[in-house]
C-alpha cells in the first residue's frame, strides 16, 4: 500500500456527507485518512466529525493547519469555492474542487496559476469527462462508428433543491447553470472538444417556490437553453433547468452522419443506432436503470438507480485525485478544462442578457 494520505473536507453539507465521506471510507484500504472536516455552521462540522472520527473546525483556515493534512475537498457553497480553494492551494494542499471552480475567469486563472506555482494537484468536478460512457462515445467517434459527428444534445435538469435556499440566490453563487448546466456542459465538452462561440436564452419560469415549506422568491434564472458552436464545426445544444419534475429522455445524444448514440445518465444505458437501422446496446441488462421518475413524497426527482451510480462517480473522482497526487499525473478534468467550462457559462449569461453570441477564448 502507498503511504497514508491525510484528507480534509471543507463544507460538511449534503455532498460531503452523502458522497465524499463514503468515498474516503472506501479508500481507507489505500491509505486515505479523513483527518478533519470544516463548516462555518458549527453544528454541521461537529456532527460530521462525530460520525467520522475526524476533527471538527469552524473555519477552513484552521483546518488547513491540521497536522498531517495533505489534501482537501472543497464542497462549500458555490460563491465561496474560489476563495477557499485559493487558501488551500496557498497552504500547499492538493485540492479537489467542487463545480464550478469559481464564478469569474479571473478566479479560475488565479486558481490554476497558484496550483502550478505550488506544484500541487488541482482536480475539478464534475468528473463526467472520465466516466466510462464518455470514453465509449469518444471511442465510437474515433473509430468512425457514427460517421461525422454533427450535433450533441445534453440535458441536466431537476425540480430544484427542495431544502437549501442558497441555491436560489446569486450572492451565494446560486445559479442553475453553475449547479446543473455544468454537468451537461462538461459532458458535451468532454466528448466533443472545446467550443468557439456561445449563444443562450435564459428565463425565470417559476418566480416563487416552496423551499423547506416556506415561500421563496429566487433571484436566479431557472430555465436555460445554451447553443454552442464547437471548434470541430459541430453544434451542441445544452438544456438545463430547475423546472423538470420528471423526464424520460436520455441525458446525452450524439447525432452523426452514419449513426446516433444515446446515453441515459452518466453510467447507465448506452445505445448506438447505425444508419442501417441496427441497434447496439452494450450492457443491455441495465435497461431498466437510470430513468428519472417523480416521487410523491417530495415532488422531487428520484432515480431508479437509487444514487448508486452517482456515488460510484464520486468514488472514482476521489480515487483518481489520490492517484494523481501519488503519481504526479494530470487529473481529468483539470483546471484548464474547468476554466473552459466556466468561460462558456459566464459568456452564456452575457449572450442571454445582450442577445449577442459571444466568442470564447479559452481551450483545454
Ligand atoms: N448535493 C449534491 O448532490 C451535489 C452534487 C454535486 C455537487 N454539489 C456541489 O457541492 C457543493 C456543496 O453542495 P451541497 O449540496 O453539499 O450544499 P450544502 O448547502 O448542503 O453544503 C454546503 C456547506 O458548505 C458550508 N460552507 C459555506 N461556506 C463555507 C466555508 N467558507 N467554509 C466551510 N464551510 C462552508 C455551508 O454551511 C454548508 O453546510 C456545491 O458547489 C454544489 O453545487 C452538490
Amino acid at each position: 500500500m502507498a503511504g497514508e494520505l491525510g484528507l480534509g473536507l471543507i463544507g460538511s453539507g449534503a455532498i460531503a456527507r452523502a458522497m465524499y465521506v463514503p468515498a474516503a471510507t472506501a479508500l481507507a484500504s489505500q491509505g486515505v485518512r479523513l483527518l478533519a472536516v470544516a463548516d462555518t455552521v458549527p453544528e454541521k462540522a461537529d456532527a460530521l466529525a462525530a460520525s467520522t472520527g475526524a476533527v471538527a473546525y469552524h473555519d477552513h483556515r484552521r483546518l488547513l493547519e491540521h497536522p498531517g493534512l495533505q489534501a482537501v475537498v472543497v464542497a462549500t457553497t458555490i460563491g465561496t469555492h474560489a476563495a477557499v480553494a485559493l487558501d488551500a492551494l496557498r497552504a500547499g494542499k492538493h485540492v479537489l474542487l467542487q463545480k464550478p471552480m469559481g464564478t469569474t475567469l479571473a478566479e479560475a486563472d488565479e486558481i490554476i496559476a497558484t496550483a502550478q506555482r505550488q506544484g500541487v494537484t488541482l482536480q475539478c468536478e464534475p468528473p463526467h469527462r472520465m466516466n466510462p460512457n464518455a470514453e465509449r462515445v469518444r471511442q465510437d467517434m474515433r473509430e468512425g462508428r457514427i460517421g461525422k459527428p454533427c450535433l450533441f444534445v445534453a440535458r441536466a435538469a431537476h425540480a430544484g433543491p427542495p431544502d437549501r435556499p442558497w441555491f436560489y440566490f446569486q450572492e451565494h453563487g446560486g445559479s442553475v447553470i453553475f449547479d446543473m448546466g455544468v454537468h451537461a456542459l462538461s459532458w458535451v465538452l468532454g466528448v466533443a472538444g472545446p467550443a468557439r462561440r456561445v449563444s443562450a436564452a435564459y428565463t425565470r419560469s417559476i418566480p416563487e417556490r416552496l423551499i423547506n415549506n416556506q415561500p421563496l422568491k429566487p433571484d436566479i434564472i431557472d430555465n436555460a437553453l445554451i447553443t454552442l458552436e464547437l471548434a470541430s464545426g459541430a453544434l451542441a445544444s445544452v438544456i438545463t433547468n430547475y423546472c423538470t419534475v420528471a423526464s424520460l429522455v436520455p441525458s446525452v445524444e450524439v447525432y452523426g452522419s452514419e449513426g446516433t448514440i444515446l446515453v441515459n445518465g452518466p453510467q447507465a444505458n448506452y445505445m448506438r443506432f447505425s444508419s442501417g437501422g441496427v441497434l447496439e446496446r452494450p450492457g443491455a441488462a441495465q435497461s431498466e436503470l437510470g430513468w428519472f421518475m417523480p416521487t410523491r413524497t417530495t415532488g422531487h426527482l428520484a432515480r431508479l438507480t437509487t444514487g448508486e451510480e452517482t456515488r460510484d462517480a464520486r468514488l472514482s473522482s476521489l480515487n483518481h485525485f489520490v492517484t494523481c497526487i501519488r503519481t504526479g499525473a494530470t487529473p481529468i478534468p483539470d483546471g484548464k478544462f474547468a476554466r473552459h467550462t466556466l468561460e462558456v457559462m459566464v459568456k452564456a449569461a452575457e449572450a442571454a442578457t445582450t442577445g449577442q453570441a459571444q466568442s470564447l477564448s479559452t481551450e483545454f
